[in-house]
């Protein structure tokens, strides 16, 4: 992707500024909602909502099916600020500003950061859609989401919030599988031998998301969970082609049951973020 002109520093400092502006500030834990997950912030108590194109320094997705606004709210007692959407790399988007908001959420002070996405399933005994918090993931996304200086250590995926949304997945009845995240550039789906390679390489999903945000989050101190809805087979794996449009869909069908596990988690989160 094409350099920022502003270094990354400066651009979280805008991007944390023109959060603040709004008044989307003293949040306890941030979600960023992926592609048909948005609906999860009507919900919420007490809340106001801002479009992206609203905030300076907030980068618009292009993609169908993501809102662009935060919703910032009451849930559970805590409050939680909502992205729903966010940028691809696939949309010719800098590493830096694919991960300039969650280094904004840190800057304003927020250490709970829960990450969402729809992704592929590479495992054919689960029935689809349903939901898979991330245990870790392989990053080969082709651009370094870090500086030299960044370097981070270990997963991304803070073992505490993990738990925290096996916690809520129980206490909202809701299926909630776990497994590894392959995070790629796209913007085209995977062909059947790729996803029969990653099959056999123990992967569980596949998307093209998440992994840069995590790694950022990570390393500017947060603790991160990310949750997948799974929302077809891999390439290869089922009839037919893949499209968008039935990724969006799939993603409706279990965003009711995803806004429950999302309901709990909050509170779930925010606990586990500050022992
Ligand atoms: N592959 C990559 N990204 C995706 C998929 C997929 O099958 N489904 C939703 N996002």
């Amino acid at each position: 992707g094409r350099l920022p002109a502003m270094t990354t520093a400066a651009i979280d400092e805008r991007l944390a500024e023109g959060l603040a502006g709004h008044g989307l500030e003293g949040f306890d834990v941030a979600y960023v909602l992926g592609s048909g997950l948005g609906a999860f912030a009507e919900g919420l108590e007490d809340s106001i909502e801002v479009p992206f194109e609203d905030v300076d320094g907030m980068p618009a997705s292009s993609v169908p099916g993501h809102a662009g606004r935060f919703v910032l709210g009451t849930l559970g007692g805590v409050r939680v600020l909502v992205q729903q959407g966010r940028v691809h790399l696939y949309e010719g988007r800098h590493p830096a500003e694919v991960t300039a908001s969650v280094r904004a959420f840190a800057r304003l002070g927020c250490r709970a950061l829960l990450l969402t996405n729809a992704a592929g399933g590479l495992d054919p005994d689960w029935s689809l859609p349903c939901l898979m918090r991330i245990t870790d993931h392989v990053n080969l996304q082709g651009s370094a989401p870090l500086k030299h200086s960044e370097r981070g250590h270990g997963t991304p995926y803070h073992p505490a919030m993990g738990e925290a949304l096996v916690e809520a997945a129980g206490a909202a009845d809701v299926e909630l599988k776990s497994g590894v995240y392959l995070g790629l550039s796209g913007p085209a789906y995977e062909t059947p031998a790729e996803i029969d390679y990653f099959a056999r390489c123990g992967i569980q999903a596949v998307g093209m998301s998440t992994v840069a945000e995590a790694a950022a989050a990570h390393a500017v101190g947060m603790r991160v969970a990310g949750l997948s809805c799974i929302t077809n087979p891999g390439a290869g794996l089922a009839a037919g082609p893949l499209s968008h449009d039935e990724v969006v869909e799939a993603g409706a069908a279990i965003a009711s049951i995803a806004g429950r596990l999302l309901a709990e988690a909050g509170p779930r989160l925010v606990a586990a973020s500050t022992d």
